[in-house]
């Protein structure tokens, strides 16, 4: 474990982390969005221990992490007319960021384990300084997904993915809290079209200030979760999935159970007076069941509620705190032994849209409606 400034990481500073990486080792960095856990993107012996360590199955591929836009020639191949000029504006504008762009794979570039059959690879270059620093370090694209337990919500803090994942990594570089809270917007460019793949750091509003037409793959689309409406008394399962799942989504992750917590949630949409008063009765009847109860609530609501164990996500009236308390809240519900967790709802409108995105997918996509 290396603790680092994570502003300014002192010369040196990552010099083991990098070695460790560069020698086929599996370690663990923050970024603006969540931890990831890094491994030599070209290597498949070290690729394929992420997905030991993670649990992760095997036909979902990875992101490839770099410092560079020159990495991008190593890597993939160019792309043309149209879409070559709107994928460029889309780095300029947001590189280094929380964008994930898909692209044509150069053949024999990457480990064939990172993309998982598929043409393309996603690259991004994330906006943190220890993450730049890190890749430049290794001399490595870095394949890093999330540095959790697949399933398990995303980790914010470095004790996150110790608590997921060690024993089964190298090392951790420890550089505070993750900025964002959720993991990037993954996007394909189609000539002068951005598809989205996975709502993400980078809103659909700002990449329509860039892009002439945004538009969504079905399961990542806003409502895909929480429009489809399970009855109020639906329990969380795949009866209460929105019909879209059953296309094949084109990000091979969205298709996943993720984020869930151990206790059985429900998230709750309507006005907020009604919200809180269904939220509240059915706590009631729970804890008379003896069940450990929680909820999770905007600041703005939290002291309406009276159960186990009540969290705050984060301010209705600035949704990036929610985002950036949104995973670890989940795994405090966990900590705290909680059985039956209600959650609040907000507009998919801004960093709302992949907040609900994840908030809905750990629940199941078990909605009430009240
Ligand atoms: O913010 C993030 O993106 C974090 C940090 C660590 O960078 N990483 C992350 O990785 O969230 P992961 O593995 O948890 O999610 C990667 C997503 C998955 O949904 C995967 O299916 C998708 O990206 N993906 C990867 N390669 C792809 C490709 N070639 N085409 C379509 N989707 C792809
Ligand atoms: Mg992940």
């Amino acid at each position: 474990l290396w603790e680092v400034d994570s502003h300014d990481p002192r010369d040196g500073e990552l010099d083991e982390a990098a070695a460790m990486l560069r020698e086929g080792g599996t370690v663990a960095f923050p970024t603006e969005t969540v931890y990831g856990l890094g491994a030599d993107a070209r290597s498949t012996a070290a690729v394929e221990r992420i997905f030991e360590a993670k649990g992760r199955p095997s036909d979902n591929p990875l992101i490839v992490h770099i410092s560079d836009r020159k990495q991008l020639e190593e890597l993939t191949l160019p792309l043309e007319g149209e879409s070559a000029i709107l994928a460029d504006r889309l780095m300029d504008q947001f590189w280094p960021g929380p964008l994930t762009i898909v692209l044509p794979v150069k053949p024999g570039a990457v480990s064939p384990r990172v993309t998982a059959g598929l043409a393309t690879v996603a690259v991004r270059m994330p906006a943190h300084p220890v993450a730049l620093q890190l890749i430049a370090a290794s001399g490595c694209p870095l394949a890093a997904p999330s540095a959790n337990r697949s399933g398990r919500p995303s980790p914010t803090l470095a004790s996150h993915v110790r608590d997921d994942l060690s024993g089964l990594i190298d090392g951790i570089v420890d550089g505070g809290a993750a900025g964002v809270g959720l993991e990037s917007t993954v996007v394909e460019v189609d000539g002068d079209l951005v598809r989205i793949l996975r709502p993400g750091g980078v809103t659909a509003e700002a990449l329509r200030e860039v892009a002439a037409r945004v538009d969504y793959d079905a399961v990542a689309a806003p409502g895909a979760g929480i429009a489809a409406s399970a009855a109020a008394d639906a329990a969380p399962s795949a009866a209460g999935a929105p019909a879209v799942e059953a296309q094949a989504p084109r990000s091979p992750g969205m298709k996943y159970a993720h984020y869930a917590p151990q206790g059985l949630m429900h998230l709750v949409k309507g006005d907020a007076d009604a919200v809180s008063a269904y939220i509240e009765a059915e706590v009631g009847a729970a804890k008379a069941r003896g069940e450990r109860t929680g909820v999770l609530a905007f600041a703005e609501h939290a002291a309406r509620y009276d159960a186990d164990c009540v969290l705050v996500v984060g301010s209705l009236a600035q949704l990036e705190t929610a985002a950036h308390g949104l995973y670890n809240a989940l795994r405090e519900f966990d900590n705290r032994g909680v059985q039956r967790i209600w959650a609040e709802t907000c507009t998919e409108q801004g960093i709302g849209h992949a907040l609900m995105n994840r908030l809905s997918k750990a629940a199941g996509h078990a909605v009430v409606h009240v």
